[in-house]
């Protein structure tokens, strides 16, 4: 009988080999972890995306099996010094200054004089990121810019980077992600203990204990001295919604069913990106864009004016102020659909908005949810997902699927007292509120489609 240690090395041999093979195809190497990443033409490729999921998730799985437990541990009780690290040198530029140091890199007492840190105790911050290859020591104190470091160069020149908080993570989506979980939410995920242990009452979050606040997120990053914190926010989710393939909201529903004007409504929708997508492929709907005022007013209004200024001139787009938590003002819709906004509320508040879509709903709009499915780390009877991986992987692909999930979980919770939810969870949510589930559209994020309960 194979060991679980060797079938874990042929889930890699064969993975590697897919790879390898994929990439021959294309008579193009497999990019090298030395050199910055270059997008490819194989990067959203469904057989290297399945591939790179399989040897990941045995590579750690190997690595939890053979490492020693106490060395398994600690590393895990020390993993607060990785966002401390990979956060100090995103928040001073290191990787934009090694943007251009090419493999020969920069040596530390130069990377100091430009981001104003001490090269000495930089270099050991340095040394830690790179000793877990993010970024790479070419010489004693000597660092560059590798893949995983390469990503999180920014867009504007060094001075303006330094000089302006406000615009500095402008178009850069994936430093902004980083800056703010390495902020915002790492301060909060200090709390949550206490959050869970002592149930503070009147506390929504342990985001509230962590940054002393009552406020909400959204109304926090509106607050003075926060704009900086809240443009960084939507920015980091700029890069959240363009993470997705642009097919999970255009297959997520059969939009083309849905006859000429018929009203499409994108609650709690930011400034709109879904809505741009699904335009483009059914220009006979017509979209609303609803969110809070600021939003709509300052950034959505903004959005559509460089992206499609005529669809809001032929009426195709309308941007609506409406807090999803009063009576929904766009009566009888024929779908209303929420894009990452459930998994940002407790289930109380989440069921009071689905309440409100229910109430202005016709007897045949249906509610459509795009959020991920929690994924359980075992065998689950009630899952919408694929066949599950070969043994003796986990279920849930451990970090290489539920490892982002179980993060965004946690991170939902602990900002927000909101959670990612199983099939069934969202099941029961959607009862709870006069909707019943017809279908599950499973992927990178699930489509959940709801038609009104009549039972
Ligand atoms: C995680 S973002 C998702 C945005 C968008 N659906 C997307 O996928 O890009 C959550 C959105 O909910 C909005 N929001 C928060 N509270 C709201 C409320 N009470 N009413 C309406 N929108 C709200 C926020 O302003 C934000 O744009």
């Amino acid at each position: 009988m194979t060991s679980p240690l060797s079938a874990l090395v042929s889930i890699i041999s064969s993975g590697v080999e897919a790879l390898e093979s994929a990439y021959a195809g294309q008579g193009i190497a497999f990019p090298s972890l030395d050199e910055p990443f270059r997008p490819g033409p194989l990067d959203k490729d469904p057989g290297v995306v399945s591939a790179t999921r399989l040897i990941v998730a045995a590579a750690h799985q190997i690595i939890a099996t053979v490492r020693p437990p106490l060395e398994v541990v600690l590393e895990c009780g020390s993993a607060m010094h990785m966002p401390a690290a990979i956060g100090l040198a995103v928040d001073v530029n290191v990787p934009d200054v090694l943007k251009d140091a090419g493999p020969e890199g920069v040596h530390v007492d130069e990377i100091g004089r430009k981001v104003d840190i001490d090269g000495e105790r930089l270099a050991r911050v340095l040394r830690y990121l790179a000793t877990r290859h993010i970024s790479k020591e070419v010489k004693p104190n000597v660092f560059t810019n590798n893949r995983p470091s390469s990503i999180l160069v920014k867009t504007r020149p060094l001075e303006e980077l330094k000089s302006n908080k406000m615009t500095k993570y402008d178009g850069a989506p994936l430093a902004a992600i980083i800056g703010h979980m390495t902020d915002d939410a790492l301060r909060s995920s200090v709390y949550m203990g206490t959050y869970l242990k002592d149930a503070p009452h009147g506390v929504n979050a342990p985001f509230n204990l962590a940054w002393n606040t009552q406020a909400s997120i959204w109304d926090w990053f509106e607050e003075p001295g926060n704009e900086w914190r809240g443009r960084r926010f939507i920015n980091a989710m700029s890069g959240g919604g363009e993470r997705f393939p642009p097919k999970i909201f255009i297959d997520g529903f059969d939009w083309k069913s849905l006859k000429d004007d018929s009203v499409v409504v994108d609650v709690g929708g930011s400034v709109g990106t879904v809505v741009l997508t699904l335009l483009k492929e059914f220009p006979h709907l017509k979209f609303v864009v609803e969110d809070l005022n600021k939003v709509i007013e300052e950034r959505a209004t903004k959005f559509w004016a460089e992206q499609d200024p005529q669809a809001i001139l032929d009426g195709r787009v309308t941007l609506k102020v409406q807090d999803f938590f009063e009576t929904q003002a766009v009566k009888q819709a024929a779908v209303y659909f929420l894009r990452l906004v459930i998994h940002d509320w407790s289930t109380p508040k989440s069921i009071q908005i689905l309440k409100n879509l229910r109430d202005a709903a016709s007897p045949t709009s249906k509610l459509v949810i795009f959020d991920s499915i929690m994924p359980y780390a075992c065998a689950d009877s009630d899952s919408a997902g694929p066949p599950p991986p070969p043994s003796p992987l986990l279920a849930n692909l451990g970090v290489a699927l539920g490892g982002f999930i179980t993060s965004m979980d946690l991170g939902t919770m602990n900002l927000l007292n909101g959670q990612e939810r199983s099939l069934s969870q969202f099941r029961a949510l959607g009862k709870a509120a006069g909707w019943k589930l017809e279908s599950v559209k499973p992927g990178m994020l699930a489509a959940f489609q709801f038609a009104v309960d009549t039972e």
